[in-house]
């Protein structure tokens, strides 16, 4: 468990937030993950789920979900309440993540994010991952509207 600099508290979760997860996750995306998802992923042992609470809130208000494949990981997903974005939730719980890793011997953290996604790309440019590939096309427009590429990216945990 760690308190962030601005409050919020970031700690493991267990198999009783699915509800609360699958709610965050649908607030989040056009495609929500249901509460049988996240009891998948709870009961993982590959997976590390973090949630960030305000103060006094028992329900998490933001999570995210890393696997970890021998000494490499790879975000699955993040997501912070519509009312607590932009308050270094995001970047609080990808800190005690990145050490957390780091502490297990894992060396390179990875993940795919959406071109468009210019809030989420900002915030891995922040934490220090660079692009190392793109597929292109990969996720499917709205209607009307072009597919956009997947940037995969990778941050070196033993650089930083
Ligand atoms: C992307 C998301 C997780 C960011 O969470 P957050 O807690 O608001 O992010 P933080 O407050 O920690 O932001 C840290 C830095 O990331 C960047 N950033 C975050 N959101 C941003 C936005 N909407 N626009 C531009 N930059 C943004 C900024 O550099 C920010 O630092 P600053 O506030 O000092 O400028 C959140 O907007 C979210 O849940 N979005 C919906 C789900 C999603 O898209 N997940 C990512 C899938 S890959």
């Amino acid at each position: 468990m760690r308190v962030l600099e601005n409050g919020y508290t970031v700690k493991d979760l267990g198999i009783d937030s699915i509800n609360c997860l699958a709610n965050l996750h649908k607030n989040s995306f056009t495609r929500g993950w249901g509460a049988h998802d996240f009891a998948l992923f709870l009961q993982d042992n590959k997976m590390k789920v973090l949630g960030a609470f305000s103060n006094g809130d028992k329900k998490p208000n933001a999570f995210l979900l890393v696997r970890c494949v021998a000494d490499e990981a790879e975000v699955i997903s993040i997501a912070v309440g519509p009312r607590h974005r932009r308050k270094g939730v995001a970047e609080g719980m990808l800190d005690v993540a990145i050490d957390t890793l780091y502490d297990k011997g894992i060396k390179e953290l990875h993940l795919e994010v959406d071109e468009t996604n210019k809030g989420a790309v900002e915030l891995y440019n922040q934490a220090g991952f660079e692009v190392v590939g793109e597929r292109r096309a990969y996720y499917q427009g709205k209607k009307g509207e072009k597919a956009s590429s997947a940037l995969m990216m990778r941050l070196m945990l033993d650089e930083i």
